[in-house]
């Protein structure tokens, strides 16, 4: 059941339009007196020349419609025709955009309807998809293109109701260049060659939100990983890609020891091109990755965990809106370092929480300004969620989390997490609906780890302990200078993040100069330690580095690397210049979602 329909009623006098209307979440038009999409089918064709999907979608409605408006989202969208079963054209409007929710199509559905039909295309700037020349990927011959819907990019390639609290199965066919795979996080069913073009067909039968719709057309070859995955990626990078994900079979028996049966079916894998503006996104049965987790050590994997863990938090039991973000991050960054713990040790699964907490830190003193974002409980109305996004749902999320944890005990609290995972299966959940089931299962526990002040006040609770341990008190107390290498003998990625992060901003420029000197840090291959050793470079203004950004600028568009490089160029006036002229430069490969948020950092 889905609550959300109850408690997120958007005030009527901001409506004005009827009466009873009720928005489902303050992301979408989705209106919850108004036919619910129950499936859909989705045909469209891949112009790479003219960077458009020619497209057709059939929604098709729970129940017979009781006839009036459907209110769908798009954004940029042409719509070419709007038609009932029989074909027949149905009045409609596209309504002006909104900034950040695009444009209401509104339909007139006749009584009795069960489904629409609309013809449409994409715009060449649709928000979700980025098109790749063929100088722009690994094998230089062909073109490439692939989609990022979370959070309210679905809409910028289908119309439909855009929000989480609305789940749908579909079908879809792609009409693809014959030399081309297309997949998506979808079962696939049949590849059909005719001529220079190929069709292929897919099947989603468990019902999804549809930010978890993903596509990626291009030149892509598999390899298998175990029974039940195989990674999926350009040639040249197949190798390197099954080497660095070879255990991912250990990683999904870890998580169904923790959650239960993995119930997707295939937990397949795609590493993405570099301009992909996430580590990895949680797509149902091929998640997609950014190649820059192959370090060739292994040293990234807890991604690959993250987006698994997603199968359970997140894709089985699904934020109702962005203003719940945390119940999907939360849950699944927690879920992420249990399967650490289980794969790698405690130790390992500490120093990741160490890092997440400096991270969460930092996440905190950029938000000085809007505190309000750093509750675990947002209120999004007029809010792109790209740009409220930050770590904080998941490192508050999961610090929430473990404090619960620690007051109930592991037990009890893993017999509530299954509670919590069974309870809402398939389901749309807020913040109110998590503390009730606290409630019932465990009568008194939230109010023993002070939820309120965790979900409704920013910052962290005062009671809260953080993490500690011999390795980071260790690696702590060397922040301000340059370690021997004795004592830097064995450290993971984890430890050189946190104490490249610990240094003073500014740090001396001899200190920045003797550390890339002994560590040859400004050539490290890890892109965590790298990031995190520029970053700190730049805002000391440590000069030397600046081709060496100008590089990672130009060959990565995951934004966790972008933005704090920007800042700290665009932070001091010396380099301010220079990030701007970067970002000129350099825009055009990003995906647009990096794109827009690049540019909020630079504003
Ligand atoms: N679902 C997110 C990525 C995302 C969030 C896309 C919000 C769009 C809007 C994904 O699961 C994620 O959290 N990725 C992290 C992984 C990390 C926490 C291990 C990333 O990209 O770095
Ligand atoms: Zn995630």
């Amino acid at each position: 059941m889905n609550r959300a329909r109850n408690t997120l009623v958007v005030p009527r006098r901001v409506c004005h339009r009827g009466p009873a209307m009720a928005r489902l979440d303050p992301h979408s038009y989705a209106d919850d007196t108004q036919p619910r999409t129950k499936s859909f089918d989705w045909q469209a064709s891949v112009d790479f020349p003219g960077r458009v999907l020619h497209a057709e979608i059939t929604l098709h409605f729970e129940e017979p419609a009781a006839g009036g408006p459907l209110d769908l989202d798009t954004r940029a969208l042409s719509i070419d025709a709007v038609l009932d079963a029989n074909g027949a054209p149905l009045e409609h409007t596209l309504h002006t955009a909104d900034p950040i929710l695009g444009s209401r199509l509104e339909i007139s559905v006749p009584s009795g309807a069960r489904s629409v039909h609309i013809r449409y295309r994409t715009s060449p700037e649709a928000s979700a998809l980025q098109w790749l020349t063929p100088e722009q990927t690994l094998g230089k011959q062909h073109p490439y293109l692939f989609s990022q819907c979370q959070a309210i990019h679905a809409r910028s390639v289908i119309p439909c109701q855009d929000t989480p609290s609305i789940r749908q199965t579909f079908t879809a066919s792609l009409d693809v260049p014959s030399q081309l795979r297309a997949v998506m996080a979808a079962a696939p069913r049949a590849r059909e060659e005719r001529g220079d073009r190929a069709v292929e067909r897919f099947e989603m039968p468990q019902p999804i939100p549809p930010y978890l719709v993903a596509l990626a057309v291009g030149d892509l070859a598999s390899k298998e990983l175990s029974p039940r995955s195989r990674v999926w990626a350009e040639p040249a990078q197949l190798e390197a890609a099954a080497w660095e994900f070879e255990q991912v079979e250990d990683h999904v028996r870890a998580a169904e020891a923790l959650f239960g049966p993995y119930d997707w079916e295939r937990f397949d894998l795609l590493v993405m091109p570099p301009s992909f503006p996430y580590g990895g996104m949680e797509n149902p049965r091929l998640t997609f990755l950014t190649p820059s987790l192959l370090a060739g050590d292994r040293s990234l994997v807890n991604v690959l965990a993250h987006e698994l863990a997603h199968s359970w938090t997140g894709n089985l039991v699904t934020n109702a809106n962005a203003e719940h973000f945390w119940l999907n991050e939360g849950f699944t960054v927690f879920a992420e370092r249990r399967i650490l713990e289980a794969l790698e040790g405690p130790e390992m699964a500490g120093l990741h929480a160490a890092v997440g907490h400096q991270k969460l830190q930092q996440a905190f003193a950029q938000h000085a300004e809007r505190p309000e974002l750093t509750k675990l409980r947002t209120h999004l109305a007029g809010i792109d969620p790209d740009d409220a996004f930050s770590v904080v749902p998941y490192e508050k999320g999961y610090f929430f989390l473990k404090a619960l944890e620690a007051a109930a005990g592991r037990e009890a609290f893993d017999t509530l997490l299954s509670r919590w995972l069974g309870a809402h299966r398939f389901g749309a959940v807020t913040t109110d609906d998590f503390l009730a089931l606290v409630e019932r299962e465990s009568p008194g526990l939230l109010a023993k780890v002070d939820a309120k002040a965790w979900i409704d006040a920013p910052g962290l609770p005062r009671a809260f302990r953080k993490p500690d341990s011999a390795r980071l008190g260790a690696v702590l107390e060397l922040a301000g200078r340059v370690p021997a290498a004795n004592e830097t003998e064995g450290w993971s990625v984890a430890e050189w993040v946190l104490y490249l992060d610990a240094m003073p901003r500014p740090s001396p420029l001899t200190v920045c100069e003797e550390l890339d000197k002994a560590y040859a840090l400004t050539n490290a291959k890890n892109p965590e330690v790298l990031v995190s050793w520029l970053t700190l470079a730049c805002e000391s203004g440590y000069a030397a580095v600046l081709p060496r950004v100008e590089a990672v600028l130009g060959q990565t568009g995951r934004m966790k690397y972008l933005k704090p490089l920007y800042r700290a160029l665009a932070g001091r006036a010396a380099t301010k210049p220079l990030a701007q002229s970067l970002f000129a430069k350099l825009h055009g490969q990003y995906h647009p979602i990096a794109q827009q948020v690049v540019r909020s950092v630079l504003k």
